[in-house]
């Protein structure tokens, strides 16, 4: 019996975190998990470093109950297994793997890795748990995204018409994140699960080094906005904004309803 076929015990919260062998990743699972009465998944593609993070929020935190599963969120049939083998309740997911190669990759499918990973990733984590995040409501989707957004080209998703650039290619990403926690919002505010976008901070990493930038705030630090809003009780019945360093922050992509639509339905089609 795999990790995922056993219910949580004992505990009356579950959450999942995609990229959480990453340093926002990690962080926002050691945090939630400090909270001892959640159990914590921490959904990560490499086994060896999956493990090891496990050990070290155990350790951190005295909760035994983390543990991980694997997926690799850029492939659509990877993250259908996680939901179908996945058992009991799920009230918080907390997406944030992403990845932004210097150079146009494409995952084994055929499909653009940052397009793939990024916003697909994202989109296939909701809409593979939201029956399971339904039944366990109220429950609450946080997706990371970033300040750091714009230039979406809903003609050319994958950069097969435009040049490729690592840059472009993560905002393009990380705006239609934004823009598919409204389309997500939407659809599930009538069955008690909220879903709302943040930008972390600004945190060195694998993925901020591969943007070409550093990072000036800790880990720790980036996570306290995706956590506040995984958690925080007063922000229960909000659903479908987007946060900055603990603040509701107006979107310029939240508005343009046609485009949001066009999106949720071009992904649909992946
Ligand atoms: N760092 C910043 O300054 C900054 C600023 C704004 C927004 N953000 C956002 O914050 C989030 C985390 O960024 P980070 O800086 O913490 O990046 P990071 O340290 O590079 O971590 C990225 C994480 O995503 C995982 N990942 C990548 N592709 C995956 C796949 N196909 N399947 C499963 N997991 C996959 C990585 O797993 P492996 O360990 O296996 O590689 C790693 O755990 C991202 O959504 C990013 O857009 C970051």
């Amino acid at each position: 019996m795999s990790d995922a076929a056993k219910p949580e015990l004992n505990s009356s919260a579950v959450a999942l975190v995609t990229g959480a062998t990453g340093a926002i990743g990690k962080a926002i699972a050691r945090q939630i998990a400090a909270r001892r009465e959640y159990a914590v998944v921490l959904a990560c593609r490499n086994e060896e470093r999956a493990a090891r993070v496990v050990a070290e929020i155990r350790h951190a935190t005295g909760n035994a109950k983390v543990r991980h599963e694997l997926v690799d969120v850029s492939r659509k049939a990877s993250v259908d297994a996680l939901a179908t083998r996945w058992r009991g309740p799920l009230h918080v997911l907390v997406n944030v793997a992403a990845d932004t190669p210097r150079r146009r990759r494409e995952t084994p499918e055929g499909l653009e890795v940052q397009c793939a990973t990024n916003v697909l990733g994202y989109f296939w984590m909701i809409q593979a748990f939201s029956e399971i995040l339904r039944r366990s409501a109220p429950a609450r989707v946080v997706n990371v995204a970033s300040y750091w957004a714009g230039d979406l080209d809903l003609t050319d998703l994958e950069f097969t018409r435009r040049r490729y650039s690592n840059s472009e290619a993560y905002r393009q990403s990380k705006q239609a994140d934004r823009m598919l926690t409204v389309a997500f919002a939407e659809r599930l505010k009538p069955f008690g699960v909220t879903v709302n976008a943040c930008h972390p901070g600004d945190v060195n990493s694998t993925l901020s080094n591969s943007l070409g930038f550093g990072g000036h705030e800790s880990p720790d630090g980036g996570a306290r906005t995706p956590v506040w809003l995984a958690l925080d009780q007063a922000l229960q019945p909000v659903t479908g904004k987007y946060f900055e360093h603990l603040r509701e922050t107006p979107c310029p992509f939240a508005r343009n309803r046609q485009a949001i639509e066009a999106l949720y339905v071009a992904c649909s089609r992946f």
